[in-house]
């Protein structure tokens, strides 16, 4: 008999982290969302972000490299799939390539979630608001589907800012569609929507409410449309997600009200992250 040593198997490519878009959705020419399968390992918190992006060439080494940015999570912690809401900037090294994605493409994805906005930085209280501006809306698409934050909350007011009425709509249907979320309705009860305000304005199209809710606030218009005395940090908790302008006046106005950022660490009344800008 003849013995033959099998060939060594080939060197398998180090695949980075892979996975497979499943859905994709544009919903003006600056915003898009899309969905793509989910690593067995990953566990997040909802609220959390992880680094996504493409292989794209390097012109320097002439090799495929990652190219990969922040991106907050925009599926509730017990999806099945991941979602992301992205901005679609047009020399924008990722979103420039990657706004043209297809169902049935890859995606590269690093599966080590971190992040503030998560509910584990707040102490308890009775009202929670989710303050965002253009993709900022992203990590409360998360916790808007994540039960943990109807059992913390009596009520949940969210504010989303944008520059035009159609920059509204990826939240405004998400919000609309938790009244049908089969999950949500078994698990915290039929009617947890109602906890939810939901204060939409813009800033250069004309739409029901108009103005930065930074300026509503300081001139009290939004408190007195809401019915709500102005923030406390006796009943309540914030959490801030928007361009960097925004996050640190919003931040400035909330210490003004007596609130202080808290921390995975050290969990106290409000918590901040800057939107993904490409
Ligand atoms: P504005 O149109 O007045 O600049 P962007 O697309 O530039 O990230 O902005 C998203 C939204 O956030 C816009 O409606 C913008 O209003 C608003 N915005 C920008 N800076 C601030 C800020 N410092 N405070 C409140 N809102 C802001």
């Amino acid at each position: 008999t003849t013995v033959t040593a099998a060939a060594p198997a080939p060197a398998k490519k180090a695949v980075p982290d892979v996975q497979t878009v499943t859905a994709v959705r544009h919903w003006t020419d600056r915003l898009f969302s899309f969905r793509c399968t989910r690593p067995a390992s990953l566990r997040f918190r909802s609220g959390e972000f992880v680094m996504i992006g493409l292989m794209v060439n390097d012109a320097k080494t002439g090799r495929e490299k990652p190219l990969l940015r922040a991106y907050s999570i925009a599926s509730p912690s017990w999806d099945e799939e991941l979602e992301f809401y992205s901005i679609k900037v047009e020399d924008g090294p990722l979103t420039s390539r990657l706004q043209h994605i297809e169902v049935g493409d890859e995606i590269v994805l690093r599966p080590k979630p971190v992040g503030t906005l998560v509910h584990d930085a707040l102490l308890p209280g009775k009202r929670i608001w989710f303050f965002a501006t253009g993709t900022g809306f992203a990590p409360f698409a998360s916790l808007l589907r994540e039960p943990q934050t109807y059992e913390d909350y009596d009520e949940i007011i969210i504010t989303h800012t944008c520059r035009e009425a159609a920059e509204l709509h990826y939240g405004a249907e998400l919000i609309a569609g938790l009244k049908e979320d089969a999950l949500l309705n078994e698990v915290i009860g039929e009617g947890f929507w109602k906890k939810i305000r939901y204060y939409p304005t813009t800033t250069r199209e004309q739409s029901p409410k108009m103005g930065r809710i930074t300026d509503l606030m300081r001139s009290g218009e939004a408190f007195t449309d809401l019915g709500v005395q102005p923030l406390d940090p006796a009943a309540d908790r914030a959490m801030i997600c928007g361009n960097l302008a925004f996050n640190l006046e919003l931040k400035e106005m909330l210490e003004g009200y007596g609130l202080e950022e808290g921390a995975n660490s050290d969990p106290k009344h409000y918590v901040v992250e800057k939107a993904f800008l490409d």
